[in-house]
């Protein structure tokens, strides 16, 4: 078939809607080998989110797309003043939440907090999942208060192929993600990072820090 041709015929990007992503979700849940419960806390993201945000306790943070809340489970270890709320599309992961930690049911498209209420937020491999990226990144930003600290972790636009993906899930390029974030931060930044600090990172992850 002419290229042409197929363009007009190959059925436009399907739009897929929350519930089928919860599902999806929902059921990898019980994958505990690719959706584990815990992390390292040695693993460089882990370091960068507790280096970059520093001091926590009697702080107010928000885990988006926590998962099961390996990250915050680190967290809260470290810095049992702190209240670290998790929040996921999927119930079934929640459920591995810590009791310590405050679990939300929610989109972080749309969230269910007061603006200006956090401290700190991150959001680590979920936002590509988030399919709305500037609501999610804006609504991430409304909710921190003024001087607050954000970290994404995702991946890389330019790898995009060399993980096995979902029909709606979205890498990022460097200043894709650092355009959206400086529309509501003072101070915006992105590096390449691999999971060991003395790794020279591959390309495929990147972390971005911002400060409102
Ligand atoms: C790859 S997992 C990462 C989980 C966790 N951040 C971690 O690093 O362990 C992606 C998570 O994003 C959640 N997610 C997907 N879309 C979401 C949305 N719109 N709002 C909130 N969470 C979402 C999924 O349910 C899933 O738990």
């Amino acid at each position: 078939m002419k290229p042409w041709l197929r363009k007009i015929f190959s059925p436009a990007k399907r739009s897929i809607p929350l519930r089928e992503i919860r599902r999806c979700f929902d059921e990898a849940a019980g994958d505990e080998e690719h959706f584990p419960a815990t992390i390292d806390p040695r693993i460089y993201h882990v370091q960068l989110i507790l280096h970059y945000f520093g001091d926590l306790s009697g702080k107010r943070i928000l885990d988006a797309g926590c998962g099961k809340g390996r990250f915050a489970r680190v967290l809260k270890e470290r810095y049992p003043a702190a209240q670290i709320a998790a929040l996921d599309l999927s119930e079934a992961m929640l459920r591995f939440v810590p009791a310590s930690i405050s679990a939300c049911s929610g989109t972080m498209t749309s969230l269910p907090f007061a603006s200006a209420s956090f401290d700190c937020v991150y959001a680590t491999e979920s936002l590509e999942h988030a399919v709305d990226i500037s609501a999610a990144v804006a609504e991430m930003c409304r909710i921190l208060k003024p001087g607050g600290k954000l970290v994404i972790i995702d991946k890389n636009a330019g790898h995009w192929g060399r993980l096995k993906t979902p029909e709606w899930e979205k890498w990022f390029r460097r200043e894709e993600l650092e355009n959206l974030l400086k529309k509501d931060c003072r101070e915006v930044a992105s590096r390449f990072i691999s999971y060991w600090e003395d790794v020279e990172p591959d390309g495929l992850f990147l972390a971005w820090l911002a400060q409102k």
